[in-house]
């Protein structure tokens, strides 16, 4: 038998996430245990490292419906925005309030962008649905080649290797009574912090990494063991 592949399960759940009509984004994009205000907050203080100004050109890698994006234009409203989801459905929903460009991709494979394109590329809540650690470089790889010099890529609530065992109950208890909308269940992909000292080392890169336990998340569980990666591309 095939092996399966995680990252084309929860492709099926993301596009079934966003065929249903009156859900809102932050639902679509999978935040069932956190309100409005406190996603808000979360991706207002996972977002400060970035040192952003407010008229950048940036990226969303995963922007799904665009909860995320939308969070941040609510702080930096002259941001120019654009994302790229492999669900079409998600997408949909996020050219629906949002202007920007969407483009339905892989973001292992962003050919279609040219080199030095944004100020910022980020990638919030998504590295952790990919493959392998091979897919997540390719990813990362993608994001760097089509980030200026100078700009960051950034990269949200990776799950860390180092804490797997613990997050696997934390996530048992947690998502009880999260309903499913699909009989697989595919994991998450876990990375060691080890991962992004390795990628940042062989491409030069600046590496900052801040455990979520040190922003104030209140009791978003998810936070105790998920961390943040700011790589900044160095300037020519
Ligand atoms: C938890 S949602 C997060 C959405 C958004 N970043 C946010 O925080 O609101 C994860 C998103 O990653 C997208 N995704 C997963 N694997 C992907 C891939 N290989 N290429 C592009 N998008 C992908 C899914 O379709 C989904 O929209």
């Amino acid at each position: 038998m095939e092996p399966k592949d995680r990252n084309l399960e929860w492709k099926d759940i993301w596009i079934k996430k966003g065929l249903n009509k009156n859900i809102a984004p932050l639902l679509a994009d999978g935040y069932d245990l956190l309100t409005a205000d406190e996603y808000d907050c979360m991706v207002f203080q996972v977002t400060r490292p970035i040192g952003l100004i407010g008229n950048e050109n940036i990226l969303e890698c995963g922007c799904g419906a665009g909860a995320f994006l939308a969070s941040l234009l609510k702080v930096y409203p002259t941001l120019k925005i654009s994302g790229v989801d492999y669900s079409p459905t998600l997408l949909e929903k996020a050219r629906g309030y949002l202007n920007g460009d969407f483009f339905v991709a892989d973001m292992t494979d962003l050919g279609f962008l040219e080199k030095d394109t944004y100020d910022h590329t980020l990638s919030f809540g998504t590295l952790l649905y990919l493959s392998s650690e091979e897919a997540a470089s390719q990813a990362i790889s993608e994001m760097m080649r089509i980030t200026r010099p100078g700009g960051m890529v950034y990269i949200g609530e990776i799950p860390d290797a180092a804490k797997r065992g613990e997050a696997e109950s934390i996530r048992k208890a947690s998502h009880q009574s999260v309903k499913k909308i699909s009989s697989a269940n595919p994991d998450h992909l876990y990375l060691p912090k080890e991962f992004f000292k390795n990628f940042a080392r062989a491409t030069s890169m600046d590496l900052r990494i801040i455990d979520h336990t040190e922003f104030d998340l209140g009791n978003y569980q998810a936070a105790r063991y998920r961390y943040s990666v700011y790589l900044t591309i160095k300037r020519k």
